[in-house]
């Protein structure tokens, strides 16, 4: 009788052991897995260096790319454009900054010079010198923009070194198609 009870308890204590070991390995490799997912986030988080102040005319917006790295899961791409955005520089050392990526669907925005006005190619989609959405019937067609151009965090700072005055954006992507402006997960 104790001979068998002393085997159920060892029985026991190997069984909880070995489950108590599988269960230290798991660990690290569910970090692995979740690690890359949580880090996403924030990634895109950052302000990046853009452009010179004095690369940018009054009220003239001018098309950037914003490069940087990506992460994709678990694939990290170094340094590739990661979208685009318009800087416009308003009074003094004012800058503001709107993302190229039309609210619509999707498509990339361009600056029409001529008629002062951004429009959208895709499904003839326009925005004013402001980012505003221009009224259907002063274009004669409907308009389908949902909402006007998504503002990006921006910002001016000075060079320690050189004194220089960047620009510094946070790049972040929007929901279309929403009446606001809603950034995606
Ligand atoms: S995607 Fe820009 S108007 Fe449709």
């Amino acid at each position: 009788m104790i001979e068998q009870t002393r085997r159920v308890w060892l029985k026991f204590t190997c069984r909880t052991l070995t489950l108590g070991y599988a269960a230290l390995m798991l660990i690290p490799g569910v970090r692995f897995l979740v690690d890359p997912l949580m880090r996403r986030s924030t990634q895109n988080s950052e302000a990046r260096r853009v452009a010179r102040l004095d690369d940018l005319q009054p009220n003239v917006p001018r098309p950037f790319a914003i490069k940087g790295s990506r992460l994709d899961a678990w694939t990290l791409y170094p340094e590739e454009t990661l979208g685009r955005v318009f800087l416009v520089r308003r009074d003094g050392d004012t800058v503001e900054a709107f993302t190229a990526e039309c609210p619509h669907l999707g498509c990339v925005i361009e600056f029409q010079e001529d008629q002062d006005r951004f429009f959208c190619p895709c499904h003839r989609g326009v925005f004013d010198a402001e980012g505003a959405v221009v009224p259907s019937d002063q274009l004669g067609w409907n308009n389908p923009l949902p909402r006007g151009m998504d503002h990006l965090e921006c910002e001016v700072v000075e060079d320690d070194d050189s004194g220089e005055k960047w620009v510094t954006v946070v790049f972040e992507r929007f929901q279309h198609g929403l009446a606001q402006q809603v950034a995606t997960a």
